[in-house]
């Protein structure tokens, strides 16, 4: 039997900014609000909800500032917002974001695709956003990209992640994301991943975001919840795909992850049933499919 503390799970919902960001259709920023409060209503404990990223490259996050403002915070809710440069950060700390995510990548390739810069001169920027943010008290997260396969350079050594982990945790990264960005991976190579980045990063202060690009993404957090990882991004309705990852999807689903947490044992804190409506109600509005199978069940039963 598992202890009340290792049976608890958090889930940080990406929806509105992974989900989102790649949508070509404007989404207003009161819909995306209305979206974070049904998210929040539902006991989502940690909500990412957009990134201080330049509109030229990614244009639906460029209503960051606006949002951010007209979010009703309930208490006990963690808002995040990316940011990849310190300029993005002026503008987090304008709008009192208390909590940032820079992003990084374990392959040279991505890293120019989606940042425009190389690993070693993102770490650069990362540690001068980490120095500014502690003047600020705001807390720093990081996430790796590509760490189970690269969309430009194919498969990735889990050295090759473990060396760029490093450079993240030498600059004051204490908690690190791990991120399948294109859903190439599979339960053994996520295995030998977490053993060989544990010394760096105990699994205490690891997530991990898989993409269901290629179906395992549920079956690669089983994985992770056998090797202590009790943290997972997921996107509502499966929300999403990577505006830099050419055939990239959308994350996990969240209905899907808490099904199966739920199924397990696990503690979320999340109403499911709520959780579906917070996701048709976007699906709705984007006139476009599900990808939550749990949903789609869910839903159908009830009409
Ligand atoms: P750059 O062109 O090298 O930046 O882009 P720059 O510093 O040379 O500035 C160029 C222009 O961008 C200037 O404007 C700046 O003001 C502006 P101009 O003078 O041309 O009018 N600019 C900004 N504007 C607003 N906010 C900022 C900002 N910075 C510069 N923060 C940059 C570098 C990083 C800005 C650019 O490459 C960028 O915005 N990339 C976006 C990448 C992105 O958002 N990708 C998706 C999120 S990551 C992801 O999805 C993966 C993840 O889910 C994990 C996984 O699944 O793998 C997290
Ligand atoms: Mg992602």
């Amino acid at each position: 039997t598992m202890s009340p503390v290792n049976s608890q799970v958090i889930i940080t919902e990406v929806a509105p900014r992974d989900g989102l960001q790649s949508e070509v259709q404007w989404v207003p920023s009161e819909i995306k609000q209305h979206f974070i409060h049904l998210l929040q209503e539902a006991g989502v404990p940690e909500i990412e909800c957009t990134s201080f990223v330049s509109p030229k490259w990614v244009p639906q996050m460029a209503d960051n500032q606006q949002l951010w403002l007209g979010i009703h915070k309930k208490p006990g809710v963690s808002y995040l917002a990316l940011v990849p440069n310190v300029q993005g950060l002026h503008l987090a700390i304008e709008s009192k974001v208390e909590e940032v995510v820079v992003f990084g990548s374990v392959s040279e390739a991505f890293s120019l695709k989606n940042i425009n810069c190389t690993i070693d001169q993102s770490i650069d920027k990362f540690s001068k956003i980490v120095a500014l943010a502690q003047l600020h008290n705001i807390r720093v997260r990081g996430i790796l990209s590509c760490t189970l396969g690269c969309p430009y350079e194919g498969p990735i050594e889990a050295r090759q992640v473990v060396k760029v982990a490093e450079k993240m945790k030498a600059i004051g990264i204490n908690r690190l994301g791990l991120a399948d960005t294109i859903g190439v991976g599979t339960p053994n190579a996520v295995i030998t991943l977490l053993d060989q980045i544990a010394t760096i990063y105990p699994v205490h202060s690891l997530s991990a975001h898989f993409h269901d690009t290629y179906g395992q993404a549920l079956v690669n957090i089983y994985a992770c919840l056998q090797a202590g990882v009790r943290r997972f991004d997921s996107s509502v309705s499966g929300l999403g795909g990577c505006p830099y990852a050419k055939g990239a999807t959308g994350n996990v689903a969240t209905e899907e992850l808490v099904y199966m947490l739920h199924g397990l044992g696990y503690h979320t804190g999340i109403n499911l049933e709520k959780l579906i409506m917070a996701g048709d109600f976007m699906r709705n509005y984007l006139k476009n499919t599900n990808n939550s199978r749990v949903a789609l069940a869910y839903l159908a039963k009830r009409s």
